[in-house]
């Protein structure tokens, strides 16, 4: 059988050396040093037969982390299969500014704490990430669990070792799910997985939380706490995703959306810009936030998508009369959608301020949204 550096000489010219040397060590089941270090080192005849398998599919199109199952995001190794999108480099800014905003008061301020909801978690890769950088791990002692008040019920969170960051994720694609929840075992870190449409699963579990569970997620406590939202939605248009080879074997559903890639953000921002009324709705008489010159059937008629669980639709503009919530909303962007996402952010959240922020290489990247104190 072929030694490594056999190989090496052999494949030098048929494929790009990084992803020649990932493959070979997968095959042999051994790090990447390993190769440098013996390189007179013989395959099996296992081994060579899984390197031909894997090189086979490479030709055809599939990407090194596909084929190995891995992809190393902001310094964490994450399992990926073929229902989940390959964590992008790119997504390790919205990650950076996450981590920046819920170390930074005021989001850590006060008596609250934060809550942080990725939205189309994929992999999971955005909130394990987060949860792994600031210690999210679960308790160890069930003892100590029960006594700072944390539910019983696995449906609901854990409370954390870092007990003022909770941590939800949601995604429309149950399989990729189970992968995001693999990889928070794999990190042991605690997140509450959910399963729906962007944030309505989150809003059902506050409501359901708020009915039947009451010593957890209250709303007095909701309205203590920073809102952290991160989202990487499919962002791409029809076209820009047929004119990339390279993404073709990812799932279609992950990458593209409709309204100029747009589609999903704008729901998005629909449901943000109804959060808060859900969340205060049995708090506050419903009559005191509903617009005088607009009755709630014409707001309904205006809101195209109202959320399930949620008692009424709202004015975008009811969100700034809530004085407790204070929300930071990252969402990655195509940079040539930066004009499109502001307007949309305006229209859905007149009050909030929008920052873009930019990647190593000076494009938009990542567009963050303030909703501060009026
Ligand atoms: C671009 S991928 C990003 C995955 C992951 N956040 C990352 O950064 O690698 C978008 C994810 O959004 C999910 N998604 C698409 N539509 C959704 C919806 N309406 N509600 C929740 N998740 C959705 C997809 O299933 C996919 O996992």
């Amino acid at each position: 059988m072929p030694t490594i550096k056999i190989l090496q000489k052999r494949y030098h010219s048929q494929i790009n050396e990084l992803d020649f040397s990932i493959l070979l060590a997968h095959a042999i089941n051994k790090p990447r040093e390993f190769l440098y270090a013996h390189p007179n080192f013989p395959l099996s005849a296992f081994a060579y037969a899984r390197l031909r398998y894997f090189l086979f599919h490479y030709k055809r199109g599939y990407s090194v982390a596909a084929i190995t199952h891995h992809k190393e995001f902001y310094g964490l190794n994450f399992y990926v299969n073929k229902d989940t999108l390959i964590p992008r480099p790119e997504t390790e800014l919205l990650v950076e500014e996450a981590i920046a905003a819920i170390k930074t008061p005021p989001s850590r301020g006060g008596s609250g704490g934060c809550w942080l909801i990725d939205v189309g978690t994929g992999s999971g890769c955005i909130p394990i990430t987060i949860a792994t950088h600031l210690n999210c791990h679960p308790e160890r002692s069930e003892g100590s669990l029960s006594q700072s008040g944390a539910d019983r019920d696995s449906s609901i969170a854990k409370l954390p070792q870092n007990d003022s960051l909770k941590i939800f994720a949601t995604d429309i694609s149950k399989s990729a799910l189970r992968v995001a929840r693999k990889n928070a075992r794999i990190q042991n870190v605690s997140i509450n997985f959910l399963h729906g449409n962007l944030l309505e699963p989150f809003v059902k579990q506050i409501n359901t939380a708020t009915h039947q569970h009451r010593n957890t997620l209250t709303i007095e406590q909701l309205n203590n706490q920073t809102i952290i939202i991160t989202a990487n939605l499919p962002y791409l248009t029809p076209i820009q995703f047929e004119a990339e080879p390279s993404i073709q074997r990812e799932p279609r559903s992950a990458l593209v959306a409709e309204n100029s890639g747009l589609a999903l953000y704008e729901k998005l921002l629909q449901q943000i810009s109804h959060l808060s009324p859900s969340v205060i709705s049995t708090t506050r008489s419903l009559r005191s936030v509903q617009a005088p010159e607009e009755s709630l059937a014409q707001s309904a008629k205006r809101t195209e998508i109202p959320l399930r669980g949620i008692a009424r639709p709202r004015r975008p503009r009811d969100l700034t009369r809530n004085d407790k919530l204070k929300m930071i909303i990252f969402f990655e962007i195509d940079p040539s959608q930066t004009q499109k996402i502001s307007s949309l952010v305006k229209t859905y959240l007149p009050l909030a301020s929008i920052e873009i922020k930019t990647d190593l290489a000076g494009r938009d990247r990542v567009v963050k949204i303030n909703l501060t104190l009026p």
